[in-house]
Formats: C-alpha cells, sequence, structure tokens
C-alpha cells in the first residue's frame, strides 16, 4: 500500500502510467492516515450510487454490482486496499478491479474535493458524539462528587493564596459548570459539521442532474452546503471543532492543576490507578496522570495553530494543502477526548479528607471577609470594615485582635457593631461557608440547587447526543436497507 514501491510502481485503474508517482509518492499519500476515513468513504460511495441510479444516471445492475463490490471491500478492511494516493482512490480502484470497467462508474458526477470533505464530516461527527459523551461522563463524574461532599469544607484559593472557606461540592460544580459550556461549544460545533458537500463535484458543480439534498439524507446530514466552490474549499468546521477541544483542554488543565496542587498539599488522595511512583524514590506517589492532563492543552494549542496556519490564505477551490489539515483535527481531537476520560476517572476515585480540609479551611484568616461583611452587615461601610479587619489580621485572627484593631481604627470596641458569640461564628469555617448562600454560592443550601441544574443539564444533554446518535444510526440503517434493494 504505502509501503514504497508495489508490482506496477503505483499504477492503478484510477491512477493511470503518467500519474503513478515517482520518488513523491508517498510523500502524495494520504493513506497513512486514511483508515480513519475508510468507513466514511464506503458510506458515502454507497450513498452516492445510491442517489445516481435513483436518478437514472446509473443503471440498475451496475449500481448492484458496485453496492456488492463496496461490501466486497469494507468486508476486507483497510488493510486489503490497493494501492492508491488516498483512501477514496483505492477504494474506486478495488471496486473496479471487482467489478470491471463499469465500476468506473461510481465516480460520476462527483469529485474526490466534494468525496473527501464529505468523508471528513461524516467521520468527524462521529469524533464529536464521542467527545460530547465523554464530556457529559466528565461532569456527572463531578456532580457525585458535588453530591457526596455537598457539606465538606475546603480552603478557596485566589493567586493560590488561602482566601475564603468553600466546599468541595462548590469546587467540583464550578468545573462542571464550565464543561457544560465546553459541551455547548462542541454542540454547536456538530451542528455546522452535519452539512454535506456532496455534488459540489470539483468546485463547480456537474452537468449531472444529481440530488444532493437526497445524498444528504442518506448520510444523515441536516442540510446541504449550497454554494459549491465554498463545499469543497470550507474545512472551518474543523476549526470550530478544534477550537471547541483547545477549550476544553483548558478547562481540564485548570482542574488537573488544581488537583495537583491539592494532592501536594494531603488535601486530596488520588486513587492509585491516577497516580504514578518514582523509579528511585519508594515513598513517591505522584499526580502523573493529572500532569498529562494538563499538558494536554499545549498539544490542542499547537494543533489548531498547525490546522489554522494550513489553512491560512488559500486560494479557491481545492488545494492538496488539505490534505495535511485534517490531521491535527484528528489528533486535537482524539487527545482531548482520552484526557477527559482520564480527569473524569480521577475525579470520580479520588478521596477528601475532611478533617485535613476543614483544618485547612481556616488557616490564613480566611474567614476575615466574612468578619468584614458582617460589620458592614451591622452598619459600616465596608471599606471601613475592611480596614479593621485588615488592621486585626496584623495581630491574629481572633476576636481579642478584631476588638483591639476596632479600637485603633474607630475609637470603640466591636461590641458596639455585633456580639461576641455572632463574631466567633463568623470565624468558623463551616459557618461562613453556611453564611454565603448567595444565588451560585457555596453554602450546602445553594449548593443544592446548583447542583439540580447541574443533574438537569446532564439529563438534557445526553439525551441530546442520544438524539443526534439515534439520527445517525437511523440513517445508516435507511442507507443499508436502501443498499439491499439492488442486491
Ligand atoms: N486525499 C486528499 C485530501 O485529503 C483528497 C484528494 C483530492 N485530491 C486532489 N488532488 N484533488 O485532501
Amino acid at each position: 500500500m504505502t509501503d514504497g514501491e508495489d508490482e506496477s510502481g503505483g499504477e492503478t485503474a484510477v491512477r493511470r502510467e503518467r500519474f503513478a508517482g515517482g520518488p513523491a509518492r508517498e510523500f502524495l499519500s494520504s493513506m497513512a492516515f486514511d483508515d480513519r476515513l475508510f468507513a466514511a468513504d464506503l458510506a458515502v460511495d454507497r450513498a452516492h450510487v445510491v442517489m445516481l441510479a435513483e436518478r437514472e444516471i446509473v443503471d440498475d445492475d451496475d449500481a448492484g454490482a458496485i453496492l456488492e463490490a463496496l461490501d466486497d471491500v469494507a468486508d476486507a478492511g483497510f488493510e486489503a486496499l490497493p494501492d492508491g494516493e488516498d483512501v477514496h482512490e483505492a477504494i474506486e480502484t478495488a471496486v473496479i478491479d471487482r467489478v470491471g470497467p463499469e465500476g468506473g462508474r461510481m465516480h460520476t458526477a462527483r469529485s474526490r474535493n466534494d468525496e473527501v470533505a464529505t468523508c471528513l464530516r461524516y467521520e468527524y461527527r462521529e469524533t464529536l458524539l464521542d467527545a460530547l459523551e465523554t464530556t457529559v461522563a466528565a461532569r456527572e463524574a463531578l456532580c457525585e462528587v458535588a453530591e457526596a461532599e455537598r457539606e465538606t469544607v475546603m480552603p478557596g484559593y485566589t493567586h493560590l493564596q488561602p482566601a475564603q472557606p468553600t466546599t468541595v461540592a462548590h469546587w467540583a460544580l464550578s468545573y462542571e459548570a464550565a464543561l457544560a459550556r465546553d459541551t455547548e461549544r462542541l454542540l454547536a460545533a456538530y451542528a455546522r459539521t452535519n452539512r454535506s458537500p456532496l455534488g459540489a463535484a470539483a468546485f463547480a458543480g456537474t452537468p449531472f442532474e444529481v440530488d444532493r439534498e437526497r445524498v444528504a439524507e442518506l448520510l444523515g446530514f441536516e442540510s446541504v452546503l449550497d454554494n459549491s466552490m465554498d463545499a469543497v474549499s470550507t474545512r472551518d468546521f474543523l476549526v470550530e471543532g478544534t477550537a471547541a477541544f483547545a477549550g476544553l483542554a483548558t478547562t481540564l488543565s485548570g482542574l488537573a492543576e488544581d488537583l495537583v496542587v491539592y494532592a501536594n498539599k494531603g488535601l486530596v488522595e488520588l486513587d492509585d490507578d491516577y497516580a504514578s511512583t518514582s523509579s528511585i524514590m519508594p515513598q513517591k506517589k505522584n499526580p502523573d496522570t493529572l500532569e498529562l492532563v494538563r499538558s494536554t492543552a499545549g498539544d490542542a494549542y499547537g494543533g489548531l495553530q498547525g490546522l489554522l496556519t494550513t489553512l491560512k490564505g488559500l486560494p479557491r477551490a481545492y488545494n492538496r494543502d488539505l490534505q495535511n489539515a485534517s490531521p491535527h483535527a484528528w489528533r486535537v481531537a482524539d487527545d482531548v477526548v482520552e484526557a477527559t476520560d482520564v480527569a473524569a476517572g480521577a475525579v470520580a476515585t479520588a478521596t477528601w479528607p475532611a478533617d485535613e480540609l476543614e483544618a485547612a479551611a481556616g488557616e490564613g484568616f480566611s474567614t476575615a471577609t466574612g468578619v468584614a461583611d458582617l460589620l458592614a452587615m451591622c452598619g459600616l461601610p465596608f471599606r471601613t470594615a475592611h480596614e479593621v479587619v485588615a488592621e486585626a489580621a496584623e495581630r491574629g485572627a481572633d476576636y481579642d485582635a478584631l476588638n483591639a484593631a476596632c479600637e485603633d481604627v474607630l475609637g470603640e470596641g466591636i461590641d458596639t457593631y455585633a456580639d461576641r458569640e455572632t463574631v466567633e461564628a463568623t470565624l468558623d469555617p463551616t459557618a461562613s461557608v453556611a453564611s454565603r448562600d448567595s444565588a451560585g454560592g457555596p453554602a450546602p443550601k445553594a449548593v443544592a440547587e446548583t447542583l439540580a441544574a447541574a443533574l438537569d443539564g446532564c439529563a438534557t444533554d445526553t439525551d441530546r447526543v442520544g438524539g443526534l446518535a439515534a439520527d445517525l444510526e437511523a440513517a445508516r440503517d435507511a442507507l443499508a436497507a436502501e443498499v439491499t434493494t439492488y442486491a
């Protein structure tokens, strides 16, 4: 196949002697990464041939023979394909090898340009659906953590400095929310991927009376890309999808980094399955899987950059540069989906040591904001309350320090504003969290509402993704049924 010279020197039914490929044959070939398009191309070929027969562009006998040959090619598998510049050409050659010259009618009214563009979209739909399922599963894993750790108080950080106490549930749902938006972006990319270029031919349409809508329907596409020059030229659906993956990878990198930091502080215990050890230091348990998840964002940005740079400034309509565009998209998708799955597994199996978390939650006068809020609620301007608590922070984080600071700054005791019991309650991390019950806040009551909405969102998206997968399945069945009528 791609491994050097074959006996015919590269000459096939499709690629006659003149363009059999000389020294640059391997360089020209996309066979090394075209196995990903094998199933897509067979589907596209079948749908196209069915449409050609329905339109009486190819007679039923020839269509039947081609469709039978395609089944045989499918059974033999990608590895059995004859030599070819790409999978499209190799499959056509394989059909002609089986059917004879009449097999060449399958390429009537199309070009490899609309063919490859259609195959890429057909396959990318599956890739996006897989990503969507994996992303929703990660959200569900975060919801489960939120459910189990609704009241588990933990330190919250800004600038990686202790900032305010929060809960593990609040932390987990912060990433669920981000992944929900990543899901929206993948769904949007899916919608714009799900359009059929077929029938555009090389770029300038065809004199045959093709039915573009019918081919789109047979392949489960939502609609047709109208302008035939645009249809073969554009890879913007890959840009959009890859950008969505880069965004998803960014979310994952933050999640991974948090877990690496928390593991470092003893605030989370990763399951051994998601950790590794050192080949020399026997005591080590390292968060390697999460470090690799964190690094995936770098690969994704590199892939997006590679894709965009490949596409930049290409003239209309088809240029062979496009052959090197899609591998960026496959690589990014595969890497990010795998990282999503691993991150979800790490989250689902981690344990949260409640006592350590609560102790850490109170460190660094993390309840200071709550005290300032209390003083402001008792009538002091917030800025003045901030000044009092900042002054207290220099001395300590208890009632006496606050009272002394109040006297210094305001010339009166803190009991002018709130009694000792109320002030001391604000210094308790658990009470501090419970008081912050504004919508979307960490108080268990507020988190319960966020969690309910998140679970609803997961269920809705599961239905959506299931519906899209079912549409593809139905189209596959309908095409298979159509094909059997030519047997
Ligand atoms: N393998 C090519 C690609 O991936 C498709 C072939 C179109 N080739 C051409 N020379 N018009 O883009």
